[in-house]
């Protein structure tokens, strides 16, 4: 029996999840959380971020272990998030991270922010070797395992999509998270089904969304800004992005031949990217999962998860040893647990 807790703290989120195996069975008994809200509604402050971090830490173990109902002395290695992310955030996990350690002469076991992604929605799942479309906030990549690696097909080049639809919202009067707010203008702006021709940016299999977030936002200041117009260009922006996103996925699956998709990342909480996706892959044959948003969004039981996939491995690094890594790439990983 083995009981791993994972800490999770890259960007905004800081988060605690406690996982359970017991003879191959893994039961997830906990995934707190504590999501730091910048004060003028937009923008994080990796400093003001990182204070969050440390000021949450005690209380979300503390529920966390509530939840789970088991005391800190039943933890057999603690797995953090080393990587990529904000600087400070890291920090502040790593070092909430140690000291648990310190308390409890715990191994630690560093985890990949993105691959921890990836392997959550594996399980949840239950597939074996999908493509993965990562889409967040910060980060939008199509990848799959190939010899040993997660490989990255394609990536954005500038911002990651949530990003966009965050600054396209916050240019069009509205607050912080951008993703639902344009889900609901779109919603009401297909009905009328007026698409306003924007930047669609794929170079073989990258993106980039900063081009059409300034054509848009230029739309909307030369605009009388009326609700249809708002909904008009909220459905044309969304219909741009989803369908530059579904393409270059589509290019993925075709080029490994992979038979399965999944759509991770709080992007992937999108109705209508959902829809596109699942309509390609009906097509191609391909079995489509979309990772439930508890564990899409950035959360501490996918660290915990991925630390239990390394735990019968590598019982973790000691506290002088262990260290993070803001820049950590998806394929520098060397995915021994598939091996
Ligand atoms: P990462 O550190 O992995 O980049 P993140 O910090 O961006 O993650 P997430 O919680 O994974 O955090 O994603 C947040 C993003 O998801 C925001 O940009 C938000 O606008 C977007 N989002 C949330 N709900 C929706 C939705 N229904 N449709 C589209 N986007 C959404
Ligand atoms: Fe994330």
């Amino acid at each position: 029996m083995t009981v791993i807790l994972g800490i999770e703290s890259t960007a905004h989120t800081f988060g605690i999840g406690i996982i359970h195996e017991n003879n191959g069975r893994i039961e997830f008994l906990a995934n707190e959380r504590s999501v730091f809200k910048p004060e003028k509604g937009f923008g994080i402050e990796p400093s003001l971020c990182a204070k969050h971090h440390q000021e949450v830490a005690d209380a979300v173990l503390e529920k966390a272990l509530y939840k789970a109902g088991i005391s800190l002395d039943k933890v057999n290695a603690i797995a953090y998030s080393c990587g990529p992310g904000l600087p400070p955030c890291l920090l502040a996990g790593l070092e909430f991270a140690k000291s648990l350690s310190r308390q409890l002469h715990l191994g630690l076991l560093p985890v990949n922010h993105c691959i921890a992604h990836i392997e959550i929605a594996k399980f949840f799942g239950q597939l074996r070797d999908p493509v993965v479309l990562y889409v967040s906030g910060g980060n939008t990549q199509v990848i799959g395992y190939a010899d040993q690696r997660y490989r990255v097909f394609g990536e954005t080049m500038d911002i990651g999509v949530g990003n966009a639809l965050d600054v396209f919202a916050r240019e069009i009067g509205f607050e912080f998270p951008g993703g639902p707010v344009v889900e609901d203008l779109w919603k009401r702006g297909k009905e009328r089904n007026n698409y306003i021709d924007l930047p669609y940016v794929v170079k073989g299999m990258d993106l980039s969304f900063t081009g059409i977030v300034s054509d848009a936002v230029r739309r909307y200041k030369k605009s009388d800004r009326s609700k249809e117009f708002i909904e008009d260009l909220a459905f044309s922006f969304s219909e741009t992005v989803f369908a530059m996103l579904t393409e270059v996925t589509e290019r993925a699956l075709s080029h490994t031949r992979k038979n399965e998709l999944i759509l991770t990342g709080g992007v992937g909480a999108s109705v209508r990217l959902q829809d596109m996706l699942s309509i390609m892959c009906r097509d191609r044959n391909v079995s489509f999962f979309a990772c439930p948003k508890e564990y899409a969004n950035d959360n501490g039981a996918m660290i915990a998860y991925n630390g239990m996939l390394l735990y019968p491995i590598d019982k973790g690094l000691s506290v002088d040893k262990a260290d993070f890594n803001s820049t950590w790439r998806t394929d520098d990983i060397d995915v021994i647990w598939m091996r």
